[in-house]
Protein backbone atom coordinates (compact mmCIF):
# COMPACT_ATOMS: atom_id res chain seq x y z
CA UNK A 1 0.00 0.00 0.00
CA UNK A 2 2.34 2.12 0.80
CA UNK A 3 4.29 2.20 -2.24
CA UNK A 4 1.49 3.18 -4.03
CA UNK A 5 0.62 6.27 -2.07
CA UNK A 6 0.32 9.57 -4.12
CA UNK A 7 2.55 12.02 -3.05
CA UNK A 8 1.39 15.15 -1.98
CA UNK A 9 2.49 19.17 -2.09
CA UNK A 10 0.65 21.74 -0.48
CA UNK A 11 1.52 25.25 -2.06
CA UNK A 12 0.24 28.06 0.60
CA UNK A 13 1.06 31.87 0.91
CA UNK A 14 -0.64 32.36 4.03
CA UNK A 15 -0.81 30.54 7.68
CA UNK A 16 -1.69 27.11 6.30
CA UNK A 17 -5.08 26.37 8.13
CA UNK A 18 -6.07 23.92 5.23
CA UNK A 19 -2.20 22.39 5.25
CA UNK A 20 -2.90 21.40 8.89
CA UNK A 21 -6.42 20.45 8.02
CA UNK A 22 -4.87 17.94 5.59
CA UNK A 23 -2.00 17.06 7.41
CA UNK A 24 -4.32 16.08 10.52
CA UNK A 25 -6.87 14.11 8.15
CA UNK A 26 -3.99 12.31 6.35
CA UNK A 27 -2.69 11.62 10.02
CA UNK A 28 -6.07 10.10 11.01
CA UNK A 29 -6.45 8.05 8.37
CA UNK A 30 -2.98 6.44 9.18
CA UNK A 31 -1.87 3.24 6.82
CA UNK A 32 -5.11 3.79 4.78
CA UNK A 33 -4.24 7.49 4.12
CA UNK A 34 -3.92 7.51 0.19
CA UNK A 35 -1.34 10.37 -0.17
CA UNK A 36 2.01 11.51 2.08
CA UNK A 37 2.08 14.75 2.56
CA UNK A 38 5.83 14.72 0.54
CA UNK A 39 6.52 18.63 0.14
CA UNK A 40 5.01 21.99 1.08
CA UNK A 41 6.09 25.02 -0.85
CA UNK A 42 5.82 29.10 -0.05
CA UNK A 43 6.28 32.18 -1.80
CA UNK A 44 6.37 33.96 1.43
CA UNK A 45 9.30 32.81 3.76
CA UNK A 46 7.51 33.81 6.43
CA UNK A 47 4.68 31.98 6.12
CA UNK A 48 3.23 29.98 8.74
CA UNK A 49 2.75 27.22 6.44
CA UNK A 50 6.52 26.63 6.19
CA UNK A 51 6.96 26.79 10.10
CA UNK A 52 4.44 24.04 10.23
CA UNK A 53 5.51 22.10 7.76
CA UNK A 54 9.47 22.02 9.30
CA UNK A 55 7.55 20.99 12.55
CA UNK A 56 6.20 17.77 11.14
CA UNK A 57 9.53 17.29 9.23
CA UNK A 58 8.10 17.39 6.16
CA UNK A 59 10.42 19.06 3.25
CA UNK A 60 9.65 23.14 3.47
CA UNK A 61 10.81 25.21 0.58
CA UNK A 62 10.59 28.59 0.10
CA UNK A 63 9.96 29.83 -3.80
CA UNK A 64 10.35 33.45 -3.90
CA UNK A 65 8.33 34.55 -7.13
CA UNK A 66 12.15 34.87 -9.34
CA UNK A 67 12.15 31.34 -8.84
CA UNK A 68 8.65 30.72 -9.73
CA UNK A 69 9.33 29.28 -13.09
CA UNK A 70 11.56 26.39 -11.08
CA UNK A 71 8.01 25.22 -9.68
CA UNK A 72 7.79 22.06 -11.72
CA UNK A 73 11.56 21.21 -11.23
CA UNK A 74 11.61 21.35 -7.63
CA UNK A 75 8.25 19.07 -7.83
CA UNK A 76 10.11 16.66 -9.52
CA UNK A 77 12.64 16.27 -7.41
CA UNK A 78 10.35 15.41 -4.72
CA UNK A 79 8.19 12.84 -6.98
CA UNK A 80 5.28 14.77 -6.48
CA UNK A 81 2.41 13.01 -7.90
CA UNK A 82 -0.47 15.18 -6.65
CA UNK A 83 -0.58 19.42 -5.93
CA UNK A 84 -3.31 20.89 -3.57
CA UNK A 85 -3.32 24.69 -3.79
CA UNK A 86 -4.01 26.19 -0.09
CA UNK A 87 -4.16 29.64 -0.23
CA UNK A 88 -1.31 30.14 -2.95
CA UNK A 89 -1.44 33.58 -4.30
CA UNK A 90 1.50 33.14 -7.12
CA UNK A 91 0.47 31.75 -10.61
CA UNK A 92 0.95 28.34 -11.31
CA UNK A 93 3.43 27.97 -14.36
CA UNK A 94 1.77 26.88 -17.49
CA UNK A 95 4.10 23.50 -17.48
CA UNK A 96 3.15 22.71 -14.23
CA UNK A 97 -0.81 23.50 -14.88
CA UNK A 98 -0.49 20.40 -18.09
CA UNK A 99 1.77 18.36 -16.14
CA UNK A 100 -0.71 18.24 -13.46
CA UNK A 101 -4.03 17.76 -15.58
CA UNK A 102 -6.54 15.79 -12.91
CA UNK A 103 -4.06 16.17 -10.19
CA UNK A 104 -4.19 19.69 -8.82
CA UNK A 105 -6.74 20.84 -6.71
CA UNK A 106 -7.66 24.35 -5.45
CA UNK A 107 -9.86 25.55 -2.34
CA UNK A 108 -12.06 28.75 -2.85
CA UNK A 109 -13.83 30.44 -0.18
CA UNK A 110 -17.45 31.21 -2.03
CA UNK A 111 -19.37 29.37 -4.50
CA UNK A 112 -17.81 29.56 -7.72
CA UNK A 113 -18.91 30.84 -10.62
CA UNK A 114 -19.38 33.53 -8.46
CA UNK A 115 -16.98 35.32 -6.61
CA UNK A 116 -14.15 33.84 -8.18
CA UNK A 117 -11.35 35.32 -11.07
CA UNK A 118 -8.44 37.32 -10.39
CA UNK A 119 -7.94 39.52 -8.03
CA UNK A 120 -10.76 37.51 -5.83
CA UNK A 121 -8.74 36.13 -2.69
CA UNK A 122 -9.17 36.70 0.71
CA UNK A 123 -11.45 38.94 2.48
CA UNK A 124 -12.33 40.43 -0.77
CA UNK A 125 -14.22 37.16 -1.64
CA UNK A 126 -15.94 37.84 1.65
CA UNK A 127 -16.60 41.55 0.60
CA UNK A 128 -17.98 41.27 -2.15
CA UNK A 129 -20.11 38.38 -1.25
CA UNK A 130 -21.87 40.53 1.77
CA UNK A 131 -21.56 43.73 -1.48
CA UNK A 132 -23.64 41.55 -3.15
CA UNK A 133 -26.30 40.73 -0.79
CA UNK A 134 -26.22 37.09 -1.43
CA UNK A 135 -27.53 34.77 1.36
CA UNK A 136 -25.67 31.84 0.86
CA UNK A 137 -22.10 31.29 0.45
CA UNK A 138 -19.50 28.58 1.13
CA UNK A 139 -16.05 26.70 -0.52
CA UNK A 140 -15.38 25.45 -3.60
CA UNK A 141 -12.90 22.47 -4.46
CA UNK A 142 -11.88 22.24 -8.05
CA UNK A 143 -9.65 20.55 -10.13
CA UNK A 144 -6.92 23.25 -11.54
CA UNK A 145 -7.37 24.50 -15.23
CA UNK A 146 -5.42 27.14 -17.13
CA UNK A 147 -8.30 29.69 -16.49
CA UNK A 148 -8.11 31.17 -13.06
CA UNK A 149 -11.40 29.85 -10.25
CA UNK A 150 -12.78 27.82 -13.56
CA UNK A 151 -11.59 24.37 -13.18
CA UNK A 152 -14.59 21.37 -12.92
CA UNK A 153 -16.13 21.68 -9.71
CA UNK A 154 -15.26 18.82 -7.61
CA UNK A 155 -17.35 19.97 -3.76
CA UNK A 156 -19.30 22.36 -2.41
CA UNK A 157 -20.90 23.08 0.61
CA UNK A 158 -23.21 25.76 1.49
CA UNK A 159 -22.51 28.63 4.42
CA UNK A 160 -25.50 30.91 5.20
CA UNK A 161 -24.70 34.65 5.36
CA UNK A 162 -26.26 36.18 8.84
CA UNK A 163 -27.51 39.59 8.72
CA UNK A 164 -24.90 40.90 11.25
CA UNK A 165 -21.75 39.25 9.46
CA UNK A 166 -18.76 40.82 8.80
CA UNK A 167 -16.22 39.88 6.18
CA UNK A 168 -14.02 38.62 9.11
CA UNK A 169 -17.00 36.47 10.55
CA UNK A 170 -18.25 35.36 7.64
CA UNK A 171 -14.25 34.39 6.62
CA UNK A 172 -14.02 32.28 10.04
CA UNK A 173 -17.41 30.03 9.31
CA UNK A 174 -16.08 29.16 5.80
CA UNK A 175 -12.93 28.43 6.43
CA UNK A 176 -14.03 26.08 9.45
CA UNK A 177 -15.97 24.31 6.73
CA UNK A 178 -12.60 24.12 4.17
CA UNK A 179 -11.12 22.46 6.84
CA UNK A 180 -13.64 19.56 6.38
CA UNK A 181 -14.48 19.79 2.77
CA UNK A 182 -10.85 19.99 1.30
CA UNK A 183 -8.89 17.19 2.89
CA UNK A 184 -12.06 14.78 2.11
CA UNK A 185 -11.53 15.63 -1.82
CA UNK A 186 -8.16 15.55 -1.64
CA UNK A 187 -7.96 12.06 -0.05
CA UNK A 188 -10.63 10.94 -2.89
CA UNK A 189 -8.71 12.39 -5.57
CA UNK A 190 -5.33 10.63 -4.43
CA UNK A 191 -7.49 7.47 -3.51
CA UNK A 192 -8.63 7.39 -7.24
CA UNK A 193 -12.57 7.70 -6.19
CA UNK A 194 -12.87 11.40 -8.00
CA UNK A 195 -11.10 11.90 -11.00
CA UNK A 196 -11.10 14.24 -13.96
CA UNK A 197 -12.58 12.60 -17.33
CA UNK A 198 -11.38 13.06 -20.43
CA UNK A 199 -14.40 15.14 -21.62
CA UNK A 200 -13.51 17.15 -18.69
CA UNK A 201 -16.04 16.32 -16.00
CA UNK A 202 -15.90 15.31 -12.87
CA UNK A 203 -16.19 11.40 -12.34
CA UNK A 204 -17.08 9.15 -9.44
CA UNK A 205 -19.00 11.91 -7.51
CA UNK A 206 -21.41 11.26 -5.49
CA UNK A 207 -25.01 12.37 -6.95
CA UNK A 208 -25.53 14.76 -3.70
CA UNK A 209 -22.70 16.52 -2.44
CA UNK A 210 -24.47 16.33 1.79
CA UNK A 211 -23.61 12.53 1.31
CA UNK A 212 -19.95 12.91 0.99
CA UNK A 213 -20.18 13.59 4.87
CA UNK A 214 -23.18 11.63 5.56
CA UNK A 215 -21.94 8.77 7.94
CA UNK A 216 -21.04 11.28 10.36
CA UNK A 217 -23.86 13.57 12.11
CA UNK A 218 -21.22 16.03 13.15
CA UNK A 219 -20.74 16.86 9.41
CA UNK A 220 -24.79 16.85 8.84
CA UNK A 221 -25.68 19.59 6.23
CA UNK A 222 -25.81 22.88 8.04
CA UNK A 223 -29.50 23.80 7.72
CA UNK A 224 -30.66 19.97 8.87
CA UNK A 225 -31.38 20.82 12.64
C1 LIG B 1 -8.59 29.98 2.41
O1 LIG B 1 -9.70 30.78 2.69
C2 LIG B 1 -8.74 29.42 1.01
O2 LIG B 1 -10.07 29.28 0.60
C3 LIG B 1 -8.09 30.46 0.17
O3 LIG B 1 -7.03 30.95 0.96
C4 LIG B 1 -7.31 30.76 2.33
C5 LIG B 1 -6.13 30.02 2.92
O4 LIG B 1 -6.17 30.00 4.31
N1 LIG B 1 -7.74 29.91 -1.10
P1 LIG B 1 -5.12 29.13 5.14
O5 LIG B 1 -3.74 29.66 4.84
O6 LIG B 1 -5.28 27.70 4.73
O7 LIG B 1 -5.48 29.35 6.57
Amino acid sequence: MTSSRARLAVLASGGGSNLQAIHDDLGARAHEAPATLALVVSDRISAGALTRAADWQVPAVPLPKERNHALGELLAEHDITHIALAGYLRLIPADVVRAFHGRMLNVHPALLPAFGGPGMYGQRVHDAVLRAGARITGPTVHFVSEHFDEGAIIAQWPVPVRSDDSAASLAARVLAVEHRVYPWCIAAVTAGQISLGADGTVQGRPAYDFDLFAPEPRHRHPFAG
